[in-house]
């Protein structure tokens, strides 16, 4: 098989469950040239020494011949689309995760200034009473069914509701902003998969929704300046800090970027971490009596099963030669942290989940500067969520397994976990 088709085969929906076959061709060629001059790195050590390079830009804007969205065909399967997409819809004041320093630095700063430490150290630990009360009642609710979709009635209610807490979304608003950002996410596909007519309905349909999540999102900006409330959009629109304010465009970006990215792979996570412990007999007994196993357990499923399949936005800015290949000025790099997650070079037998592994740094955070934002809370969620899990819900077991998959090339996860259980304890 070669670098193209294995990329082709890893990004089609239908291998979606399990791209890890076509992971281990690719990563044959640590660095390769896939279609329409893409470099795709799957080697974990080459990803870390490039992701730490000065010669490398997370800002699109940077790529020579970036390609216009009405020029690129999807059908492709050569990324270009994607590239396009993130162009047209964040290339002005860019939100920080295709920035470059010194405006990514700055930005960074001026969002973890109402986030986290220094200034903020108790908006993520005070939020932890409230994932308590809400896992609970979602269990509270489960109570008399024998089946549970993981999914929809465990995984996505807890980070949705903390962000909008932490940001000052109004959750009423839910049934609608969910609306949207499942369009957004399902218009996201590589390949043939985008060629069809209904991937092209889907597209039209992502693009409808892009505009709606962003007026609204705009309009919770703008409320914001006329009237102070609670919430990182107010203090981000107020702010009085050494860096200024950010501009109002990049106050929306970044308001946008923070809220998706700061439940969407969380809600995939809980769910993969379910999957894989039932998936893995033994693993529930062992994790109910060693609780202090459950931190590493979490992120051993995020090296597994990483909710950031791959991240497309990097471009050289100089030749850089890395292991035996040259990557030209300009191209376009996809770091591919789901491939590099299970490199037999960092990790010893990659696809097993083992709770002993030595190894036990992986890339599903991401590394370098633009390393995730929300980690601290991510992980205060997910170890919330699998321990009432595992303390209350008696006799998991997984009814269809593999899963359907969200569609979505970047961000993976199952559509939906069904589980049949004996009870609900109290
Ligand atoms: C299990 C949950 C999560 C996973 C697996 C995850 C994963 C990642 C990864 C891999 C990146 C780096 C992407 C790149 O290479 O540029 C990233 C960046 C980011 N994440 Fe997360 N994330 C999670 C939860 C969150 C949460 C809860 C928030 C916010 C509350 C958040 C906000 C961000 C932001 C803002 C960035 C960009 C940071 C920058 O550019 O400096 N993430 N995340």
């Amino acid at each position: 098989m070669t670098p193209e088709q294995a990329f082709t085969e890893a990004m089609k929906f239908e291998n979606r469950p399990n791209p890890y076959p076509f992971f281990d061709e690719l990563r044959k060629t640590p660095v390769a040239r896939v279609t329409n001059g893409i470099y795709v790195v799957t080697g974990y050590k080459e990803i870390l020494a490039l992701i730490h390079d000065p010669r490398i830009s997370a800002d699109l804007r940077n790529r020579p011949n970036r390609p216009n969205r009405a020029q690129t065909d999807p059908s492709n399967g050569d990324g270009a689309e994607i590239e396009a997409e993130l162009l047209e819809k964040y290339g002005k004041d860019p939100m920080m995760i295709i920035a470059d320093p010194p405006d990514h630095d700055r930005a960074r700063r001026q969002a973890m200034r109402h986030f986290g430490p220094p200034h903020s150290p108790d908006v993520i630990p005070n939020m932890e009473p409230a994932c308590v009360r809400i896992v609970n009642d979602m269990l509270d609710k489960t109570k008399d069914k024998k089946r549970m979709d993981v999914v929809d009635d465990y995984a996505y209610p807890l980070p949705v509701t903390v962000i909008c807490r932490i940001m000052g979304v109004p959750l009423k608003d839910e049934p609608q902003f969910h609306a949207w950002i499942a369009d957004m996410m399902a218009g996201a596909e590589l390949g043939p998969d985008a060629a069809t007519e209904e991937g092209k309905r889907r597209k039209e349909k992502a693009s409808a929704s892009r505009i709606g999540f962003r007026k609204y999102i705009i309009q919770l900006v703008e409320n914001a300046e006329k009237k102070p409330s609670e919430g990182m959009i107010s203090k981000l629109a107020h702010d009085d800090g050494p860096d200024g304010r950010m501009s109002p465009s990049e106050i929306a970006n970044n308001v946008a970027l923070i809220f998706i990215a700061g439940h969407d792979s969380t809600v995939n996570l809980i769910s993969h971490c379910v999957l894989t412990f039932l998936r893995n007999p033994g693993t529930i007994d062992l994790l109910r009596r060693r609780r202090d196993l459950i931190p590493r357990a979490i992120e051993e499923v995020l090296r597994l099963e990483s909710s950031v399949n791959f991240w497309p936005t990097w471009t050289a800015l100089a030749d850089i030669e890395i292991n035996g290949t040259t990557i030209p000025s300009g191209s376009p790099i996809f770091f591919m942290y789901g491939a590099a997650n299970r490199d037999p070079r960092k990790f010893r037998d990659p696809n097993k989940f083992d709770l002993e592994r030595e190894e036990k740094e992986s890339l599903g955070w991401g590394a370098g500067i633009h390393v995730c934002f929300g980690g601290q809370l991510a992980r205060l969620e997910v170890n919330t969520a699998v321990e009432a899990f595992l303390r209350r819900v008696e006799n998991p077991k997984l009814v269809i397994d593999p899963p359907p998959y969200r569609r979505n090339a970047l961000f993976r996860g199952p559509l939906h976990v069904l589980i049949d259980v004996d009870g609900v304890r109290d």
